[in-house]
């Protein structure tokens, strides 16, 4: 007889980016295999299968959060400032990453990284490693054993950064290509290869037209930073002068597809807009990020209304909490901080439903993996944490009737300090 898994609890899940589906009671039924069977509102009958019941009656179920952009050797440089991204990038992140061509430390970043973020409630991440190959394969180990979902890739560099993290532009490529052999579509797809070139500046062209053809090859996902601030765009406008603007080089390569993410695109202006949204690319959203290293605010609404997918980034180490609670109060926050340099517009600030969507359905859309995850609906794997509300609530006044009212208070609350234990494919990943 097969066992299937009854979760009861209160459970919360994005529909639309303004929509959420708050079901108290619910119960969750998952089949072995680690689908949702069903979402009911009441007990199931069994009978025709055993029932493992796990009573959360007093918690929030709320499906894993996807952090589609952070740098996995960055988690520990959270919080050390030195101006600006490009100084910043080459004061503190580049000795950092380098470090992790020691395979022990590598394996201790990953270890560390992974596990941090199943405690906050992420369950998919898209991750730089470093430039290193071994540093990346290590990286797969340490995902496959914890059981998050992945996309991970070794940062492709081959010019403009120091000497221990370029390489040579072939090499690169055959790297690359060893790396998706390897790993790409792990364990029923739980674990992908991203072609993660840093950014143009740090990329000749001839790397960027092969990663091109790697990722039309063999239809793996892109990852890159784009249009993040005016000093890296200044610079990649230097290196690349014969191209019209910052989008046009990645598009010349062929890097913009329906599986590219580009983070950041704050200074976008209305032709590149078009460039993303003719190609099918999608946006990591990285607020905090945007404002601890002074780069700009993305201009969330115009970017919206242009229909570009849009997803949340923590991008740790600039972004300084893994935290996706955090990332959504700063995408609020910022938004709001728009309207207040120029209340002459009718900006609306990102609701806290919104920022809900972005962090999970949205953010799955963004990877185009929302057939399989981003929300508690039937077909999808089982990818969920348990909250212990009750925590944010100590004299049970009339706060958890709203979904809105709940999710903003676990927004403003850091919501991650309350997560008991994390399920991905219905197995526990995570306990406190
Ligand atoms: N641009 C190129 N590399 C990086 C990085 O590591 N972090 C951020 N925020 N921007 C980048
Ligand atoms: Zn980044």
């Amino acid at each position: 007889m097969k066992t299937k898994k009854i979760i009861k609890g209160k459970l919360l899940t994005a529909i639309s980016p303004n929509r959420v589906l708050y079901l108290d009671p619910s119960y969750l039924v998952i089949s072995e295999d680690g689908v949702i069977e069903d979402v009911c509102k009441e007990i199931p009958k069994s009978g025709e299968y055993d029932q493992e019941f796990y009573d959360y009656s007093e918690k929030l179920i709320c499906p894993g959060f996807i952090d589609i952009h952070n740098h996995l050797p960055q988690f520990t440089l959270s919080g050390l400032y030195r101006g600006n991204l490009l100084e910043w990038l080459s004061e503190i992140v580049f000795p950092a990453e380098g470090r992790l061509s020691s395979p022990e430390v590598a394996e201790r970043f990953a270890e560390q990284f992974f596990l941090e973020l199943l405690s906050k409630g992420t369950t998919t991440t898209s991750s730089y490693v470093t430039s290193h190959k071994e540093a990346t394969d290590i990286a797969f180990r340490y995902a496959e054993r914890s059981g998050i979902r992945a996309f991970l890739g070794n940062v492709l560099m081959d010019q403009n950064a120091p000497d221990y993290l370029i390489n040579d532009t072939q090499v690169l490529l055959r790297d690359s290509e060893g790396l998706i052999e390897k790993w790409d579509g792990y364990d029923n797809g739980r674990l992908r290869y991203v072609l993660t070139p840093r950014f143009a500046p740090t990329c000749s062209f001839d790397l960027l037209q092969g990663i091109g053809k790697i990722a039309q090859k063999h239809g793996v996902h892109i990852q890159t930073h784009l249009a993040e601030s005016k000093e890296e765009i200044a610079t990649a406008m230097d290196i690349f002068s014969d191209f019209e603007n910052y989008t046009d080089v990645y598009s010349q390569a062929g890097l913009l597809t329906e599986r590219t993410i580009a983070a950041h695109c704050i200074y976008l202006n209305d032709s590149e807009i078009e460039t993303l949204q003719k190609t099918g690319a999608k946006i990591s959203h990285c607020p905090s990020s945007n404002r601890f290293l002074q780069s700009g605010i993305m201009p969330y609404r115009k970017l919206e209304k242009s229909g570009i997918p849009i997803g949340l980034g923590t991008d740790v180490g600039a972004g300084y909490s893994l935290s996706m609670f955090s990332e959504m109060r700063e995408a609020i926050e910022s938004s709001k901080t728009i309207h207040f340099l120029d209340p002459s517009t009718d900006y609306k600030p990102i609701t806290s439903i919104e920022a809900f969507y972005l962090a999970t359905l949205g953010g799955a859309k963004a990877l185009s993996l929302d057939d399989e995850t981003g929300s508690l609906e039937k077909g999808k794997s089982a990818d969920f944490s348990i909250i212990d509300i009750a925590q944010l609530n100590v004299f049970n006044e009339d706060f958890f009737s709203n979904p809105e009212d709940l999710i903003s208070k676990l927004i403003y609350s850091s919501g991650e300090n309350y997560i008991e234990k994390v399920f991905i494919k219905g197995k526990l990943v995570y306990k406190k």
